[in-house]
């Protein structure tokens, strides 16, 4: 898979390990995070990765920041951008089969880099079910579209 990474200050050090994780394993990751420590704006990346998922681009995101909910509040503001915040595997496998989520947000001050890696592996290994979850996606976009799913 092809995939964009992102993070602010609070995210390097699990985007590093997480990066080496998914090369190791034969995926493409570009990085589009921060590598210093020194205080940024998240908004910042997860502007950058989900535009660049959205635009079809990268198959999936990856966002990091302490809690991988300011993160994921930001992206899910790009048009398009389907960003779950996870903090365990069950969920992000679910995220992926029933939400069609592209972008997954973990947050590195919460959680230990085993469990994020296994919740990427999850949420990689998971494929969108379809069915009865076609028309509930259709109703969030209608949202976005026109301000209601409701007729
Ligand atoms: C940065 O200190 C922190 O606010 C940020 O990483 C994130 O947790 C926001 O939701």
């Amino acid at each position: 898979m092809k995939i964009a990474i992102g993070n602010d200050h609070a995210g390097v050090d699990l985007k590093n390990s997480l990066l080496e994780h998914l090369m190791e394993k034969g995926h493409t990751v570009d990085d589009y995070g921060t590598n210093s420590t020194e205080k940024v704006n998240y908004p910042v990346y997860a502007e950058t990765v989900a535009k660049k998922v959205v635009s079809g681009e990268y198959d999936c995101g990856i966002l990091i920041c302490g809690t991988g909910v300011g993160i994921s509040i930001a992206a899910n503001k790009v048009k398009g951008a389907r960003a779950a915040a996870c903090s365990e595997p069950s969920t992000a496998r679910l995220v992926k089969e029933h939400n069609d989520a592209n972008i997954i947000c973990i947050g590195a001050r919460m959680i230990g880099e085993q469990m994020a890696t296994d919740i990427v592996d999850a949420y990689m290994g998971a494929t969108f079910e379809g069915g009865r979850h076609i028309k509930r996606l259709d109703m969030v976009r209608a949202i976005e579209e026109n301000g209601t799913c409701m007729e």
